[in-house]
């Protein structure tokens, strides 16, 4: 079985999917889009050795392809009708996140996708850690007794991209990349209820058009009774970034290093005994294969499109939190 692949939005983490596509057997790169034609094409030469079809309006390729699956990886800023129109094409679905930078949008997304019934998949690709995997498998056991406490720390120093640093393009540092961490904290510890956050531009106040926030920080409230903080800043180390997060249950004082290193501590005996898990999977290539399964054997991926939306929610909601200066009800798409 060969399944023709497109992607829309051929820039930087394009590369990786398309890295990962270029190795997977059963995968034939048939079609790029970039409104960049340039972009396009060198992804064809790269990738597809110059065979694959070039786009610069992804409506046209959408229709004209036919394709299994269809990467979207276009800046928040730049979503509009292109996860309806491969719904309505039946075609199936890899996209970034944010999946949008409105609840509105990212609802017609979840609606048309399941109107359509084709799979999705969200780039959330930290769900797919071997150590979270690890402690998503002890919560399933009910193993780790109840959730207390998430706390997550974000760390870099950059000016990324241009339409990065406008908050009109990405919606911020946290809606476009803490945003991770935040889905980690929905993924481990369940649906949020309220947030009261807080958020401010220290040090890049003079960057020009830099009108997102620099530092952040933020206490969520679960349905469960559990609490999490998640704090960011770009003001850190330069070109380092530094992502970790621990997890307090009855039963389990865990503290990931990252998405496949972790340290669990157990709590439940009186002496101390701890489980290492460390690896280097390749979390890309794990939320692609992961996505080729649900297609061949017709079942629901580990992030599908409505998990997009839940996770945009609750950033949506942070933002709201600082703006308005009030703790803010998360509302559950
Ligand atoms: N999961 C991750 O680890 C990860 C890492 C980086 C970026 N991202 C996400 O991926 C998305 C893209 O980020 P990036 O860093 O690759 O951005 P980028 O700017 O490097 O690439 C985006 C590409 O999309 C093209 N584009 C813009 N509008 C278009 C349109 N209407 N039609 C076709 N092409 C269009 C641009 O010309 C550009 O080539 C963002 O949502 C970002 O948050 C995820």
């Amino acid at each position: 079985m060969t399944l023709r692949v497109g992607i829309i939005g051929c820039g930087g983490i394009a590369n990786k999917h398309a890295e990962v596509l270029s190795r997977i057997k059963e995968i034939s790169l048939v079609a790029f889009c970039d409104i960049i034609e340039g972009n396009a094409k060198s992804f064809n030469e790269k990738y597809a050795k110059g065979k694959a079809n070039v786009y610069t309006d992804y409506t046209k390729m959408l229709e004209k392809e036919r394709l299994d699956i269809v990467y979207i990886c276009l800046p928040p800023f730049a979503h509009g009708n292109e996860v309806e129109i491969a719904a309505e094409n039946h075609t199936n679905i890899f996209i970034e996140k944010p999946i949008a930078l409105s609840l509105e949008l990212a609802k017609n997304m979840v609606r048309v996708t399941e109107k359509y019934s084709v799979k999705t998949q969200v780039g959330f690709m930290s769900r797919f850690g071997s150590a979270v995997e690890y402690f998503k498998n002890l919560e399933s056991k009910d193993e780790t007794g109840n959730l207390v406490l998430f706390i997550g720390r974000y760390f870099c120093n950059s000016l990324h991209s241009p339409w990065w640093r406008e908050k009109a393009k990405s919606g911020g540092q946290v809606v476009e990349q803490i945003i991770h961490l935040y889905d980690l904290s929905r993924y481990l510890m369940g649906e949020p209820k309220s947030t009261f956050s807080k958020m401010n531009n220290i040090l890049h106040k003079n960057v020009e058009n830099y009108t997102i926030e620099d530092v952040s920080a933020s206490v969520i409230k679960f349905k469960n009774g559990s609490l999490a903080t998640i704090a960011a800043t770009n003001c850190a180390i330069p070109n380092k970034w530094i992502f970790d997060f621990h997890v307090v249950s009855k039963n389990y004082t865990s503290y990931f290093l990252s998405p496949n290193v972790v340290s669990i501590t157990k709590t439940d005996i009186p002496w101390e005994n701890s489980i290492e898990i460390k690896s280097d999977r390749d979390l890309y290539e794990a939320e692609t294969l992961d996505l080729i399964s649900a297609i061949k054997e017709n079942k629901s991926t580990r992030t599908p499109m409505i998990e997009g939306a839940r996770s945009l929610s609750l950033v949506l909601s942070v933002v709201k939190s600082a703006e308005e200066n009030r703790e803010v009800e998360v509302e559950m798409v």
